[in-house]
Parts: structure tokens; C-alpha cells; sequence
């Protein structure tokens, strides 16, 4: 266990050390099972993260015979701690480069004798030390051997030193090193962000090391397993800060130009973690959690606007409900967020140093929205909740992402619902995270949650690890049973196992997690009321596609069945053999929180209809049935496409927003499939008729749109009514966004529009105006100094239907003055969302493949989800070949980080094909009857 965790400091003696090393019992069963399977298989690395022909097979298919040619570490030395020196120059050097200086001593342990020192590090250009790159020493009287040759290997990312002599078991040794680096502006390790602020550039330093960067800011073990001590110290310019993971020590030394800042050392931690930003930011602070100092960092401006105050506001109250919830004290002695205009993830849990988009932290209560403010609530409370799970406790590989980015994804909405109690967020935790990961488990090219550890090796593996599947099934697996501690958990799991008659197998807990963890995929529950069966399958979203990927629990599950009866809750319990019976209608997964589906005999299937038609109140009926009426189901053949339909009947009297969030994101399908089609003509008449009595209820509620609803999620739904009653013509609905934008265009100082309203308002106006709103929106995104502001308006200005406004659009997206980088791919997305922008985007991104995939391919976080943003509404043969062709066509620049997005986008569009082909005459008839 000691191996798989590593817990830097004594705390949580209790509850934290408990719970974790039941976790870690899991993992570590799972990764020796991954082993003993990889074993077994005659063609390891046959898995979802390489499952296309990419141009360099990955070193998985073979052990290269060299040490340095394989991508792991060797397990020979183990880094101890490091001194780090950093100089970032925010001016361009007489070349006109922007570069950064450093030395770094580590410190490390022998624990296998070699004569070899492999140590990664990339893009820098290291000092000749009498014809070596480093300098070697021993610690405590111990004589170093002498380097014979040292060299850098650019594939594997490392650097080699051949020693004469071996290095002696036991003993500890220093490697010094100097080096440069370019400060670029790729986003990637230490960088350079840049950005206007009253007409003036500025220049920051930052950095971002998962997974793989901190290797380009400085040589070091970087592996998250390599947990060492860091000691830090920043060279800046005067009038600048410089920040850490630790707090900072000391800053000026007299009669220098520059100011040195150092840092406490670090807790032990992985390299991924380490975060340096020097830049001209101001703070705001707080003292009241035990004199724990928590800051808020951004833009002078910001601050001075008052945009970082709900942030402080919040960040106090969900480290206090943490350090109950792990029963451990906040690891650190400062905690600094900061909100960087530059940033490529939405934020990152460095340790101590957390890093946002400035719309993930920066909140205006003057133009943000609630949405807005929910966002910066549950990403702090996502964030904060690493600085145990992952920060402290830590993952060995990145295969095991799902435990760390699973449990944030869960506990973030505790934390988020401590924060903010009359949110309902755990409610929203089934529309915002499940719903993501059924739609991509459901595919045959899925993967499981624990990968073998050699599948995950170059960096975009690992940055496809980062996928859907990771952030959002994990914690329904393993978590969702239940809010209590997850110690209090499993003995509650262990009882109901053993409490079940009729299981053959050992029935430990770990038997159970194992099924989730270890096989892709979930199932579907069938009920059969008639014969009281219930019986369980793979669910695939094509049932006919072919799995792969063998799993030695023939894809089947202990589900953990909770059903009602007539209105009566039945007990939990485990799915094997269980019979239920009569003429009551019986619901299953009754709070709706099991990671699987459920389907029922016809009979049942109108009991419950006819229930909710008569009364939806009953306890989360319209969500179980949105669920069911989910296009999953129909897809994958398991109810048919016209019962799914018939669930929606009900809406017109429903005035909830989770009812309805739900059928709108699954009736989207049906609109990305059909609006391009005669169906489209039908859909609109229905949904019209639906939505309306919805809009009807918001304008009086309002009292003709002139207040806000007083509930949160009333508030949401507003958002809903308005806009799908605008896309689907609602008479005076168009009327009303018009003018209220119009108002906005006649006064440009004075918007009108309540911040909630603004996402919808723009891009219908946008939509249905002309090239005049186009060019506000524009003007006002160029101009506006709050980003979530910005972040709306570029979202609206892809909703023209103008198709040379959409071109235009398209090619500003590449010059960063325009769009900034890390926007770019997600403004080309919004472009392909809409249905006049869809082909022009497919041509865009065709014919630019390979610019676009140098500027933004490797590791880019949000690289792949462009490949499935653009493909979504692909459904039709000549659509299909096309992305084979496209595929084709740049085998030799490659796909990076949309590898597996590709495989999954053919895959999808055959499915797709299909279920058009198989549909849609009904639906054109389904919709026609019910929209008279
Ligand atoms: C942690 O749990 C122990 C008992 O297991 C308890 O004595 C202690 O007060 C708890 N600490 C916190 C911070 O809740
Ligand atoms: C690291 O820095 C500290 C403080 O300056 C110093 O005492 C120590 O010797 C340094 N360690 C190495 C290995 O250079
Ligand atoms: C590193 O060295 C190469 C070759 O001399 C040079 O082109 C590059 O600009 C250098 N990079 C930095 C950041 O100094
Ligand atoms: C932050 O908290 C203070 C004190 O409770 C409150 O007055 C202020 O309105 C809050 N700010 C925001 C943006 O929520
Ligand atoms: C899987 O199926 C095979 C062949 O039908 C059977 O021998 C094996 O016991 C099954 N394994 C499990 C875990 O059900
Ligand atoms: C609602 O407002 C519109 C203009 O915004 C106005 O034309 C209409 O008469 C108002 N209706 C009621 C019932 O006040």
C-alpha cells in the first residue's frame, strides 16, 4: 500500500487513512490484475488509448532495449528534494525571444545500483559543464563517480548520463544543472500569457504542468509518483510578484536590480503540481480560517472591480467543510488562487497555487450571471478538493486518473452544497456529470476506468486520459451510494453484500468495485413485472458494434438495485437474482444515482406514463423517465424510439428545471440529427407546443419579464423557456430579445439584459438580427474587461445564421489578436453547433489540419472534444466517408490528443446512420400526430 499512496504527512490518522486505504486496496488489486491480464494477452497495449494506427507505433508494442528509449523511469534513483532557481525575462531578448535562466540542484536517493542517471527533461538548452550537462556530486562524504557521457533524448523527453562506475545502493547524491528555456506562449509548462489592459501589453509568467510540462521548466523526475521536497526561488523584476506552491520567505536583497523571492519548501509532492507565476497582480485576503492565509490573485483591475470577492467569499467555508469531511487539517500553510487570463484548462489544482480561467474564479455581481457564480462556486470547491485527494494523497500513474479527478468530480458538489445550501447542486449533479459519461461509456471503444499502466505512456496518452469517462463515471461507480464518509461506505456495502442470498462468488466489496473499475461500460436493468425477472446486459449504444476488449467478468455487474413500489421505497440490494411481481408499477434506481439504466416490460413502462400524466410529483418520476426517453435507450434498441417520445407528453405541465433540462439535452439529439432534415418542420411545431405554456409561466411570474425568479434553478429554467421558445418561434418571444438587444445597441453603456438572460438574448438576437448585431458584439467583446462577459459574447457571435459572418468568424480564430489561443478551438465548436456553421467549420478545420494541429495538437486539453464537437451531427453515408477520408488524409501529421475522439467520432456516425435510417419515418410521423 505504502507503494501505491504516498502520505506526506502524518495527519488523518482517522477517517482519511482509513477510507484511503480501502481505495487503495482497489487500485492495487486492480493495477496487479492489469498486470496479470497484460500477462496473459498476447498483444499488450491493444486498448483504448492506442487503438488507431498512429504514425510512431507507441512503445508499447515493444520493450525497447534501451533504458532511455522507454518512456517510464527506471526505478533505480528516487529524488529526495530540490533547490530550483528560476529567471523568467517578461522582455524579449535581443533575438526577440522571450526565454527564462535557471539552475536546479536535486537531491537524490540510490535504491538499485546503475551507472546510469536517467532524468527527464524537454525544450531546454542545458549548460556544458567541461563536455557534460551536469554536474554530479555525493552527499555525507560519499565520492560520486565520474560522468563518461551525457545526451538528451528528444522522444523520450530525457536527459542520460553515462557513469564510469556505479552508483552506490543507499547513498545520496546531487545532480546540478543549468539551463534556458523559451518562455513561449504555448501554454505549456513555465509560459509566457499575454494580455491588453487599458491599451498596454502585458506579460506574465505562468505555468501549467500536468501532465507532462515541469520536465520544460526545469530537469526533474517527473513522474507523480517522484514525490520530493522543492525549494524554490524566483528572479523577478522589481514592481512584480512572484508566487509558489509555498509562502513566500523573503523578497528583497539590497543593491540588486531584481527581486529574489524565495519560498518555504514544499510538502513532499509531485512534480505536476509545482506552479511559478510572476506577474503584476494584486490580491485580496482573508484570516479566518485558524489564521490559515487564503488569497485571491488577479488582474489589478479585477480586484478593484470587486470580481474576486465571492470567490474569498466562498473559499474559507469549503476548506472548513473539507477539513471535516477528510478529517484533516488544509495540508498547507497559505492557500493562493489565481485567475489567469491566459489558461488553457478551466483551472488546476497546484498545490497551494490553484489556477483559473479568469471565469472559473472571477465573479462580478454586476454582470455575471448565476450560472456563472454556480461555476466559480463548484470549480473552487472541484479544485480544493485535491489539495487532499491527488495533492497529498496521490495517484501512482496517470491510468488511475479516475480515482482522483472521480472523487473531486463527487466532492465537489458537497462542498458546493455547503457552500451554497439552497442550490439543490446534488440534484444537478445527474444532469451535469452522468448523463456526459453514459454517453461515451456506451461505445465499444470505450475504456475502463483503470487502465493497464503501459497503455497510458507519450503524453497524449495521458492527455486522453483526461477524457469524459475519467472526470464523470468515477464517483457514481464508487461513490454516489451515499454521502456519508466513504469508510462509512464500504462497511455499508460490505453488510448489504453479505445480507444478499444467492451469490456464488466471494462477495466482497472489492468483488463488486472491481466490476466497475476494471471492465468499460455499464449495464441496463431489465424488470419484467409480468414474470418478475430482473436481468442485466451490456448497455451499447450500438448494440450490434463488437467488443473488442475481452473482460473476465463477461461485461456483467453487482448492480445495487433501490426500487419502489407503488410509491413504497423497497429495501437496497444486490442485483443477481431477485423477483418482483403484480399489477403496482415499480421504479427502479429510485434516487437515481446508480451508474446503470433501467427498462421495464411494456405493461409497467404505461403504468408509469400514465402515472406522471396524473402525477409528476412523485418522487423524481419526469427525471427517471427523461432519462428514459434518453436517445440511448432507443439506440441501443431497448425501448422504442416513439415510447421514449411519449414521456415528453407530460412537459406541457411541468415547470421544473430538471424534467425539463434533461428531455431538452436528450431531445437535442433528435435536433442534431434531424435539422438538417423534413423532420426538423414537425420537432419545431411540438417542442413549440410544449414550451409554451413554460414561457407563458416565466412572463408571469416575472411579472412581464421585469424580475428574476427568486429560486436558483427557477432561474435556470427561465434560461430554457426563453431561448427554446425563441428557436422554435413562440410567438413574441423573438420580439422580446429584439428589443431588448436593440435597447442595448441604443445605449452601449447601459445593457438592459439581467446577466442570466445574456447567454440566450445574444445569441438569439445575433441569430435572427443581421450583420449590425453582429458588429456590436464584436465591439463589446473587444472591449469588455470581464471575462465572462467576453466568454458569452463569443459564444452568441457564432449563433448568425449570415454564412460570410460564420467565415469570417472562422478565420479570426486563428489570429491571436482576435481570439486568444486558448479559445480557439471551443469558438470553432460553437461555429460547428450551429447548423448554417456545421459545414464551414468541417471545411475550416479540413483544409487547415495541419496548422491547427501544430498551434494546438499536442496535449491540448480541449483538442479532442473539437473533433466530437464537429462530428456530432454526422449521419449520413457521404458524412461517414468524408471523416474516413479526413482521417486518412493526415495519417502523416497526425491527431494527438483527438486520437480516441476520431475512432469515436467513425464509430458514432455509423451509429447514427443507422438510427436515422431505422427512425425516422417514425418520428416524422411521431412528431406530425403530436404537435396538433
Ligand atoms: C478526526 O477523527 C478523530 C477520531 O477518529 C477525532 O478524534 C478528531 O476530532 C477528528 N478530527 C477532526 C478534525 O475532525
Ligand atoms: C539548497 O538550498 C539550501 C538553502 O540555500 C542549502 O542549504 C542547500 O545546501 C541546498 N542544497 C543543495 C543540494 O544544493
Ligand atoms: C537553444 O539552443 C538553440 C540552438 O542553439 C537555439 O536555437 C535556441 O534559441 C535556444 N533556446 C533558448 C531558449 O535559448
Ligand atoms: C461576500 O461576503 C460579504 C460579507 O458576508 C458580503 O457582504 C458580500 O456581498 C459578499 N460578496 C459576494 C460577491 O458575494
Ligand atoms: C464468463 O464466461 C465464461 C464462459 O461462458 C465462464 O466460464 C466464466 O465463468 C464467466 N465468468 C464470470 C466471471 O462470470
Ligand atoms: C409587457 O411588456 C410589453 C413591452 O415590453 C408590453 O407591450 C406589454 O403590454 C406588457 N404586458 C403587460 C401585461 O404588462
Amino acid at each position: 500500500m505504502g507503494k501505491v499512496y504516498y502520505i506526506s504527512k502524518n495527519v488523518g490518522l482517522g477517517l482519511l487513512v482509513l477510507g484511503v486505504s480501502a481505495l487503495a486496496t482497489i487500485i492495487a488489486l486492480s493495477i496487479a490484475y492489469d498486470k496479470e491480464k497484460a500477462k496473459n494477452q498476447g498483444r499488450p497495449g491493444d486498448g483504448a488509448a492506442d487503438s488507431t494506427s498512429m504514425p510512431t507505433p507507441p512503445a508499447t508494442l515493444f520493450t525497447p532495449k534501451e533504458p532511455w528509449d522507454r518512456y517510464r523511469l527506471p526505478d533505480s534513483l528516487v529524488p529526495v528534494s530540490y533547490n530550483v532557481t528560476l529567471w523568467p525575462r517578461l522582455e524579449p531578448n535581443a533575438d526577440g525571444l522571450y526565454i527564462f535562466t535557471g539552475h536546479s540542484a536535486v537531491v537524490f536517493k540510490c535504491v538499485k545500483e546503475t551507472d546510469l542517471i536517467i532524468i527527464h527533461s524537454n525544450k531546454l538548452n542545458l549548460t556544458n559543464f567541461h563536455g557534460h550537462l551536469a554536474k554530479l556530486s555525493g552527499l555525507d562524504e560519499v565520492t560520486a563517480p565520474t560522468i563518461q557521457k551525457s545526451w538528451l533524448v528528444v522522444k523520450t523527453e530525457f536527459l542520460v548520463l553515462q557513469l564510469r562506475s556505479r552508483l552506490a545502493v543507499g547513498a545520496t547524491y546531487v545532480l546540478y544543472i543549468e539551463f534556458q528555456g523559451e518562455l513561449a506562449d504555448d501554454l505549456e509548462g513555465f509560459y509566457r500569457s499575454e494580455y491588453t489592459e487599458d491599451g498596454v501589453k502585458k506579460v506574465v509568467a505562468t505555468s501549467q504542468m500536468q501532465a507532462t510540462y515541469a520536465r520544460k521548466t526545469f530537469p526533474c523526475f517527473d513522474e507523480p509518483a517522484m514525490k520530493a521536497v522543492f525549494s524554490v526561488t524566483i528572479i523577478h523584476k522589481r514592481g512584480t510578484v512572484a508566487l509558489s506552491n509555498g509562502r513566500e520567505i523573503d523578497g528583497v536583497i539590497d543593491g540588486m536590480p531584481v527581486k529574489v523571492t524565495t519560498f518555504e519548501p514544499t510538502e513532499r509532492m509531485s512534480t505536476y503540481l509545482l506552479a511559478f507565476i510572476v506577474s503584476d497582480f494584486v490580491s485580496i485576503q482573508s484570516n479566518q480560517n485558524n489564521n490559515l492565509l487564503i488569497r485571491i490573485w488577479a488582474r489589478k483591475k479585477a480586484i478593484d472591480d470587486r470580481q474576486g470577492d465571492y470567490a474569498l467569499n466562498v473559499t474559507g467555508p469549503i476548506l472548513q467543510f473539507y477539513e471535516r469531511y477528510y478529517n484533516a487539517t488544509y495540508p498547507l500553510s497559505k492557500s493562493d488562487q489565481i485567475a489567469l487570463p491566459d489558461f488553457n484548462a478551466g483551472a488546476m489544482e497546484n498545490w497551494g497555487l490553484v489556477t483559473y480561467r479568469e471565469t472559473a474564479l472571477l465573479y462580478d455581481p454586476i454582470v455575471s450571471s448565476t450560472g456563472n457564480k454556480e461555476r466559480v462556486t463548484t470549480v473552487i470547491a472541484h479544485e480544493l478538493a485535491h489539495m487532499w485527494f491527488g495533492n497529498l494523497v496521490t495517484l501512482r500513474w496517470w491510468n488511475d486518473l479516475w480515482l482522483n479527478e472521480g472523487f473531486a468530480s463527487y466532492v465537489e458538489y458537497l462542498g458546493a452544497d455547503y457552500a451554497e445550501p439552497t442550490w439543490d447542486m446534488k440534484d444537478q449533479i445527474i444532469l451535469y456529470d452522468m448523463y456526459k459519461a453514459f454517453a461515451v461509456d456506451a461505445l465499444a471503444s470505450s475504456h475502463p476506468l483503470s487502465c493497464r499502466e503501459e497503455e497510458v505512456n507519450d503524453p497524449a496518452q495521458i492527455s486522453e486520459m483526461f477524457n469524459t469517462i475519467s472526470y464523470n463515471k468515477s464517483y457514481l461507480n464508487t461513490f454516489a451510494f451515499d454521502n456519508t464518509e466513504y469508510t462509512d461506505l464500504w462497511d455499508h456495502l460490505q453488510k448489504a453484500v453479505e445480507n444478499t442470498p444467492g451469490i456464488h462468488i466471494p462477495h466482497t466489496v472489492h468483488d463488486i468495485m472491481n466490476r466497475w473499475t476494471l471492465q468499460m461500460g455499464f449495464p441496463v436493468v431489465t424488470i419484467d413485472t409480468r414474470t418478475g425477472s430482473i436481468s442485466q446486459k451490456h448497455f451499447l449504444l450500438d448494440p450490434d458494434s463488437v467488443v473488442d476488449r475481452p473482460s473476465q467478468f463477461n461485461y456483467t455487474w453487482f448492480v445495487p438495485i433501490k426500487w419502489m413500489k407503488t410509491g413504497v421505497e423497497q429495501q437496497q440490494y444486490w442485483l443477481l437474482q431477485k423477483t418482483v411481481s403484480g399489477q403496482d408499477w415499480v421504479l427502479a434506481n429510485t434516487n437515481v444515482s446508480g451508474y446503470f439504466r433501467v427498462n421495464y416490460d411494456l405493461e409497467n413502462w404505461s403504468r408509469l406514463l400514465s402515472l406522471l400524466n396524473t402525477n409528476h410529483k412523485v418522487s423524481h418520476l419526469p427525471i427517471h423517465l427523461s432519462n428514459v426517453s434518453d436517445t440511448l435507450h432507443c439506440f441501443s434498441k431497448i425501448i422504442s424510439t416513439t415510447l421514449a417520445l411519449t414521456t415528453t407528453k407530460y412537459l406541457s405541465k411541468e415547470k421544473d428545471y430538471i424534467p425539463w433540462e434533461s428531455v431538452l439535452r436528450n431531445l437535442n439529439y433528435y435536433i442534431l440529427m434531424f435539422d438538417r432534415t423534413e423532420v426538423y418542420g414537425a420537432l419545431q411545431a411540438y417542442l413549440k407546443k410544449q414550451i409554451q405554456p413554460l414561457f407563458e409561466h416565466f412572463r408571469t411570474i416575472t411579472a412581464n419579464w421585469t424580475r428574476v425568479p427568486s429560486g436558483h434553478t427557477d432561474q435556470y429554467n427561465q434560461i430554457n423557456a426563453i431561448g427554446i421558445a425563441c428557436s422554435m418561434g413562440v410567438r413574441g418571444c423573438r420580439e422580446l430579445i429584439r428589443g431588448w438587444y436593440r435597447q442595448w445597441m441604443e445605449t452601449p453603456n447601459h445593457n438592459p439584459i439581467h446577466p442570466n438572460l445574456k447567454s440566450t438574448v445574444y445569441c438569439s438576437a445575433i441569430a435572427f438580427g443581421g450583420t449590425e448585431e453582429w458588429d456590436f458584439a464584436w465591439m463589446k467583446f473587444k472591449n469588455t474587461t470581464v471575462a465572462s462577459e467576453a466568454s458569452r459574447l463569443r459564444a452568441a457571435m457564432a449563433c448568425t445564421k449570415t454564412p460570410w459572418l460564420l467565415n469570417r468568424y472562422l478565420e479570426y480564430t486563428l489570429d491571436p489578436t482576435k481570439i486568444r489561443k486558448q479559445d480557439a478551438t471551443s469558438t470553432i465548436q460553437y461555429i460547428a453547433q450551429n447548423v448554417v456553421g456545421l459545414p464551414l467549420a468541417w471545411n475550416f478545420i479540413r483544409a487547415r489540419w495541419s496548422y491547427i494541429f501544430q498551434q494546438y495538437g499536442k496535449g491540448s486539453f480541449s483538442f479532442s472534444s473539437l473533433i466530437s464537437g464537429i462530428t456530432k451531427r454526422f449521419s449520413t453515408e457521404f458524412e461517414l466517408q468524408e471523416l474516413k477520408k479526413f482521417k486518412e488524409d493526415n495519417l502523416h501529421v497526425g491527431f494527438g490528443s483527438a486520437t480516441l475522439a476520431l475512432e469515436q467520432a467513425i464509430e458514432k456516425t455509423t451509429a447514427n446512420i443507422k438510427w436515422v435510417t431505422e427512425n425516422k419515418a417514425q418520428v416524422l410521423k411521431w412528431f406530425t400526430e403530436a404537435s396538433k
